[in-house]
């Protein structure tokens, strides 16, 4: 499958390409292969102590055993696969699912969808998201996949609450085989409630963070049940692993990305760094970046406790969609920001421009030319436009979308992130910010236990600008 191998391309992130003021220097990135050496060993260590998760998982056979089972007995009993989760518990499932399932994949019929349940990650709470998601479909017909690490997040604790509540309302005593609960092996009320009725569930590794859950039960449950090969999804993680477990920076892609993002934002300032992708289907992975940088690097203090302010904004945008939108800013405006397209070679499916009669030059050089070629001419531009701007760019090259691709691209950013964690001098970890919000949000909810929270918020909340 060595063909099948995801490239990075980052010619126009150097200083040949683009020019010394906004471009790196070789000497610059060179300058990073020794250290490079020193964060591979606390990364293997890592690894090989358990202590960071996420690397091992593409080799947790029992795990993968029983997700096979459980889907394999259950996807065709089932309208509809519903995932009630956010964060890291979500952001991976849609995007497994979008990038490896049809683009209309909800609206095929059953028979198309070869028996294979519709699925929906319900990753919001807003009332009239849900409320109206009662009306289509049926609960009796439903499997809900509650995904919570912690076991407590209020946004997951209140779907559960809906719709356990509208189950046990149309099934009676019979409503935990609608339910499967994905969590922590021991800790949280999901897993007390799980064991206290009988409910099927599946573990998160201790050891793995919501964010770097995906190819954990956390996002496999979600492909199993939308007829995802799990295994290629699984390999492609493996394979990128064997190909990152090597302490040669410009041999390693995950490494060498980290290193040239770390660079553009700490020696060129360029703190906003956007994953543009020319894929639809590859979209939603810029969405999960989004959460897996930000949260893991974006921190205000150091692994020696001293005060920091680091990590770059990741933003997402849609090629060719966002070049009538983002790129006149990404052109011309501020030269901050450091941008990866998304690209894919060969397309799953193409069509061929057809001929239209008549003489109409805004017309004829396109008849005749595949979709696929217009599409990439119009990415190629957009990365020579930003060029000639000095704006520096590189390139994740998928030689097509396949579960294992997405498997590669998966594992190289975990890695990248970790790596970049490293970089920084932070715990890429850890998310104390997100943590202070779910706090404050029990304490306004007056959950037991935060009083304190919630006297502050209200003390603030006296003092509003308001016209
Ligand atoms: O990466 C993280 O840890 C977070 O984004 C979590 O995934 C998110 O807050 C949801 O948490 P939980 O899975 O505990 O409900």
């Amino acid at each position: 499958m060595k063909n099948k191998q995801i490239t990075f391309d980052y010619t126009n992130m150097l200083a040949d390409a683009i020019g010394g003021e906004h471009g790196l220097s070789m000497a610059e990135v060179k300058e990073y292969e020794e250290p490079a050496g020193e964060y591979h060993r606390i990364m293997k260590a890592d690894r090989e102590t358990e202590r960071i998760g996420f690397f091992n998982l593409p080799f947790h056979k029992q795990t993968l055993r029983r997700i096979k089972e459980y889907t394999d007995g259950n996807y065709n009993k089932f309208e509809n696969f519903v995932v009630l989760g956010i964060g890291g518990s979500a952001l991976g499932n849609i995007a497994i699912v979008s990038s490896l399932r049809h683009p209309y994949y909800n609206l095929l019929s059953g028979k198309e969808r070869r028996g294979y349940p519709r699925v929906f990650v319900l990753d919001n709470i807003d009332p009239e998201l849900i409320v109206n998601f009662l009306d289509i479909i049926n609960p009796k017909k439903t499997l809900f996949n509650v995904i919570s690490k912690s076991g407590s997040t209020a946004e997951t604790a209140a779907q559960f609450l809906i719709f356990v509540d509208l189950l046990k309302k149309k099934l009676g005593k019979k409503f935990t085989r609608n339910i499967v609960i994905t969590t922590d092996p021991e800790k949280g009320d999901l897993r007390a409630i799980s064991e206290e009725y009988k409910i099927q569930s599946f573990d998160i590794p201790p050891n793995v963070g919501g964010r770097f859950s995906v190819l954990s039960s956390v996002g496999l449950l979600t492909a199993g049940f939308a007829g995802i090969n799990i295994n290629l999804l699984l390999s492609g993680a493996a394979d990128m692993l064997k190909r990152c477990n090597t302490p040669i920076l410009f041999k390693n892609p995950a490494y060498l990305n980290a290193v040239l993002h770390y660079l553009m934002d700490m020696k060129l300032r360029k703190n906003i760094s956007v994953m543009m992708s020319y894929s639809s289907q590859l979209f939603s992975w810029a969405d999960w970046y989004r959460q897996l940088w930000a949260e893991s690097l974006g921190k205000n203090t150091d692994l020696q406790g001293k005060p920091v302010s680091v990590g770059q904004t990741p933003v997402n945008a849609l090629g060719v969609t966002d070049q009538h939108s983002q790129v006149q800013l990404y052109t011309e405006g501020p030269n901050d920001k450091v941008f990866t397209f998304l690209t894919v070679e060969k397309y799953r499916k193409d069509i061929k421009l057809p001929k239209f009669k008549g003489d109409y030059s805004s017309l004829d050089y396109l008849q005749g030319k595949r979709l696929s070629q217009l599409f990439d001419a119009e990415m190629r531009a957009t990365e020579y436009a930003l060029s000639q701007q000095q704006r520096p760019s590189c390139r994740v090259i998928f030689p097509n979308i396949s579960e294992y691709t997405v498997g590669q691209f998966i594992m190289m950013y975990e890695i990248q992130t970790a790596f970049a964690g490293l970089l920084y001098n932070i715990d890429a970890f850890d998310q104390p910010g997100v943590e202070a919000g779910k706090r404050a949000t029990y304490g306004l909810l007056g959950r037991d236990g935060y009083a304190d929270e919630v006297k502050k918020i209200l003390e603030k909340e006296k003092k509003r600008a308001v016209v």
